[in-house]
């Protein structure tokens, strides 16, 4: 190793012979085989909104895989390796039909299980076609959203349900968008350029909300984010919340519970502050080690507008280099840990405590799941698959502090 990159930095604080540089590889490679995505695979993930899976195919990666996810026309999502297993053709140009998805190639046919059901230039359209199988991952849609699950088949958990986003009313509707970015609502960034867990440590984050979206670039989303809150943060369920209360002039305080569930998923209650739990859950989709996309589903009432954060008139994709740099937002700030954040360089203090407990539950997870154990937060009782979202904004009157 060069000495002048392996050394400590000077007393002065020169930059000069700084030590060499590396991101924690346990929690950014999210490939197969890697800790941190055979983790990932233990779970289902969001892949597309339905209303998106219509009939044309649809590109899809995810956790490095890139796929090809479907709708047969009647109506049955399927998510397939998308080489051919004939001669390697890719089925994004395949034709949709009833049974499912015929390789333009030489017709072969599969269904949403990738089971071969004909093969047009084979004697008896093909006399062994049932042997042949095409690579396929299960899908299952709920909230509006298309759910994957990457894992070993006889590891599939339930795909769970969250007790806020039950009961929708008669006046409500679910958004549900894969794609975006979240804090912007703004869709002209499908596919975000870097790691998943820059965004991951955002949301255990309560911090940043008060510098970087209300006295730094002015007030992005409510005057109340101003408040410097008094912050705990608790393991609960199967991932970590925190607590953070802000002490308002009416004689009320308000505490603001965000959660974070193993190991991608989070639920931010309402930025304008409404009292209440949270209406939405989101999760941060690795596609690879340096790219993700956002999902979301919230309940919303029925035919409301849509949210887009605007800046001056106008919305994230519409600023300037210039106006990303005097209004910096979410993006500016984690994109600015570059594509995969060099950890050896962080120093986490106080404040990063969340942070922390996220990350070391993760890494907890990953060795339960490499000794053949069941991470936390899999379900295989159809009973037990409503999770609780403790995520809200609750008011009361404030209570004496010492
Ligand atoms: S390559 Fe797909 S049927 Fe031949
Ligand atoms: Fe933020």
């Amino acid at each position: 190793m060069n000495n002048l990159t392996s050394q400590s930095p000077s007393r002065d604080g020169s930059a000069y012979g700084r030590p060499a540089q590396h991101s924690n590889p346990l929690l950014t490679q999210v490939g197969p085989g890697t800790p941190c995505g055979e983790l990932m695979r233990r779970y289902w993930h969001p892949v597309a909104a339905s209303a998106d899976v219509k009939d044309l195919p649809r590109k899809v990666k995810i956790l490095g895989e890139e796929l090809v996810l479907f709708r047969d026309s009647g109506g049955r999502a399927g998510l397939l390796y998308p080489r051919c297993m004939h001669r390697g053709t890719s089925l994004f140009y395949g034709r949709i039909e009833p049974q499912g998805i015929r390789c333009c190639y030489h017709g072969w046919l599969f269904d949403v299980q990738g089971h071969c059901l004909d093969q047009p230039c084979e004697p008896e359209d093909g006399r062994h076609r049932e042997n042949a199988r095409q690579p396929w991952y299960p899908v299952e849609e709920r909230y509006g959203l298309v759910f994957a699950y990457l894992g070993p088949p006889e590891k599939k958990p339930v795909l769970p349900r969250y007790d806020n986003l039950e009961d929708l009313a008669p006046d409500q509707e679910f958004w549900s968008n894969v794609g975006g970015f979240g804090s912007t609502g703004d869709n002209s960034l499908q596919v975000v350029p870097y790691s998943w867990l820059h965004m991951n440590d955002n949301v255990m984050d309560p911090f940043h909300v008060q510098v970087l979206h209300s006295t730094f670039s002015g007030i992005q989303f409510h005057q109340k984010f101003a408040l410097m809150p008094r912050v705990d943060f608790f393991y609960a369920d199967h991932g970590v919340c925190y607590s953070a209360i802000r002490e308002l002039e009416d004689g009320q305080e308000v505490d603001r519970i965000s959660s974070w569930l193993m190991p991608n998923i989070m639920s931010v209650p309402d930025i304008q502050f409404k009292a209440g739990q949270s209406s939405g859950v989101s999760w941060v989709v690795p596609v690879d080690d340096s790219h993700f996309v956002q999902a979301t589903v919230m309940k919303m009432p029925r035919g409301g507008p849509g949210f887009a954060l605007r800046v001056n008139g106008k919305t994230w994709g519409e600023m300037s280099e210039e106006e990303h740099q005097r209004v910096p937002g979410d993006f500016e700030a984690q994109s600015g840990q570059g594509a995969i954040s060099l950890h050896s360089e962080e120093h986490l203090v106080t404040s990063d405590r969340g942070i922390m407990m996220q990350r070391r539950l993760l890494e907890k997870q990953m060795e339960v799941v490499a000794q053949g154990g069941d991470p936390v937060g899999v379900q295989f009782d159809p009973a037990k698959a409503v999770v609780k979202v403790r995520s809200g904004n609750f008011y009361r009157a404030a209570r004496a502090t010492g």
